[in-house]
């Protein structure tokens, strides 16, 4: 499959974070199993831990915009920031992610190819719905 729109999604995206307390940029594109893309960016406050992480904006987005709401299955998730490579989801973002099925964690290395892993090997033995 190709992902190159939604890696380029997740690059815009990160141009667009508003990050002037860490100076990292990061941007999220979520793929759903629609084909629908959801993009988000960290977004970053004075009050230092109300920061949000571009992933869970990015899952905000596609909870929000889904124009059919069951369309909430995420296949794949990109991750791009211009001052990391690669640049994997923090563990809250993973929990997040895993919320909502994703089943692959798409990032660059430093140049610029895709590396690609199976959700599951980034957050083994995950507590989430099905355990409730
Ligand atoms: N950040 C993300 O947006 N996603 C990640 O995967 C790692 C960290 C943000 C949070 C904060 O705004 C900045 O990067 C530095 O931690």
């Amino acid at each position: 499959m190709d992902l190159s729109h939604v890696i380029e999604a997740a690059r815009a995206a990160s141009s667009k974070a508003y990050a002037p307390y860490s100076n990292f940029r990061v941007g999220a594109a979520i793929l759903t199993g629609s084909g629908a893309v959801h993009a988000g960016c960290n977004v970053e406050n004075a009050s230092y831990g109300l920061a949000i992480c571009a992933e869970r904006n990015a899952a905000a987005r596609m909870v929000a915009g889904a124009v059919n709401p069951d369309d909430r299955k995420i296949q794949l998730v990109a991750v791009v920031s211009p001052d990391a490579a690669p640049c994997f989801p923090c563990g809250a973002c993973r929990q997040v992610l895993h919320e909502f099925g994703c089943e692959e964690v798409v990032v660059l290395d430093a140049s610029g190819d895709l590396e690609r892993y199976p959700f599951q090997a980034i957050l083994p033995y995950a507590f989430g719905p099905e355990d409730l």
